[in-house]
């Protein structure tokens, strides 16, 4: 009935029309989400364990807004994996539970990066061997603890430099540069139906390292290496163009792997001004990033759209404040836990 008569009222609208100097009706707008859960493909957030156990606020957030949880440090190699003989998985557990119970999907990050590593691994004395054991032996404990309950793997984490070669890493230094296709290989062997993903960021700095990345994800492609998609932190600001940002999301789907846009935030202050003030005009500028980020995200072919990740839920818990120590509002949602702009370009990218 309805649809009959909104096919009535365009057919009239559109024999009124003609001359071209009326104004045509808008398109109708789709109904508003009443969460980011209602988005067409899973939207998520980087989750801080201690805070998702402790505040109500934080995790009533979490569960009315986000339907893909990533751990923000408690599956890294520090932190699952201590010393040589210690496994230690109750943080990681305990959100992999809190994904069950609220239907959500958990991204597991990150299997082999150079960074959060612990001392046992960075004084590890041994020859290339006994490292290639110590790289397989943890990515398919980890994964193999998770099988079934983490649906996809940042399996490698910025193997990548600013100039575009392999960045100097205990793996590269120890392994060689195929460290990254092995570490492919013993992840899908530990859970073949995980997705597995090549992760880094930069991709909207401009063309020199986003070709480097484009370059390494296709040739493991080519090899036939288990490699089945690419995310982009887009750890990003106001100061990238919109030009770069579009084409990192575009020229990451032209691999033809799946894109996970797997750490977003905007930040504002990218000149990290002790003095900076929140103010409407950021809010609209962060709004119009958030929004051009989504829409572009959005228009990739369905198949493709693995989902977007924001780092961190609120601007009280992001991660952008202690990196630079500065004052920074990256997030869409205010210390508050109240929806900022940004979250209104989200909606409006989604639609
Ligand atoms: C960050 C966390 O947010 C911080 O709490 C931690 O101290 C350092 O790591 N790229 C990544 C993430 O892949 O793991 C990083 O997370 C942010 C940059």
């Amino acid at each position: 009935m309805k649809t009959t008569s909104l096919l009535l009222l365009s057919l009239l609208l559109s024999s009124c029309g003609g001359s071209g100097s009326e104004p045509q009706p808008e398109p109708p707008l789709p109904p508003a989400l009443g969460s980011l859960r209602e988005a067409a493909f899973p939207f998520g957030a980087a989750v801080n364990v201690n805070l998702l156990r402790s505040s109500a606020a934080y995790q009533g957030v979490v569960t009315r807004e986000y339907r893909s949880v990533t751990a923000e440090n408690a599956m890294k190699f520090r932190s699952l994996h201590p010393d040589a003989a210690t496994y230690a998985w109750t943080d990681a557990d305990y959100l992999v539970q809190y994904a069950r119970q609220t239907n959500s999907r958990v991204h597991g990050h990150t299997l082999i990066w150079h960074n959060s590593l612990p001392a046992w691994v960075t004084g590890f004395q041994g020859d290339s061997a006994a490292w290639e054991t110590l790289m397989k032996t943890h990515i398919q404990t980890v994964v193999g603890h998770f099988r079934g309950q983490v649906a996809s793997w940042d399996v490698v984490n910025e193997a990548v430099a600013e100039d575009g070669t392999l960045r100097p890493s205990p793996w590269l230094q120890h392994l060689g540069p195929d460290y990254v296709a092995r570490a492919f290989q013993y992840a899908r062997q530990a859970d073949p139906d995980a997705k597995l993903f090549y992760n880094d960021y930069g991709h909207e700095y401009g063309p020199t390292k986003r070709t480097a990345i484009l370059n390494l994800v296709s040739s493991l492609k080519a090899r036939g290496i288990p490699i089945d998609g690419i995310g982009l932190q887009l750890h990003t600001s106001l100061t990238r163009s919109d030009a770069n940002l579009a084409t990192a999301i575009t020229s990451a789907a032209q691999t033809g792997l799946l894109v996970h846009i797997s750490e977003l935030d905007v930040a504002v202050n990218p000149g990290n001004q002790a003095g900076l003030a929140w103010s409407d005009a950021l809010a609209a500028a962060q709004k119009a990033k958030y929004k051009l980020i989504v829409q572009t995200f959005n228009a990739l072919p369905a198949a493709q759209r693995f989902g977007i990740t924001t780092w961190n839920v609120t601007d009280a818990d992001t991660w952008v404040r202690g990196a630079c120590g500065c004052p920074d509002w990256p997030l869409p949602f205010n210390e508050q836990y109240q929806k900022k702009p940004a979250y209104d370009g989200i909606v409006e990218g989604l639609q």
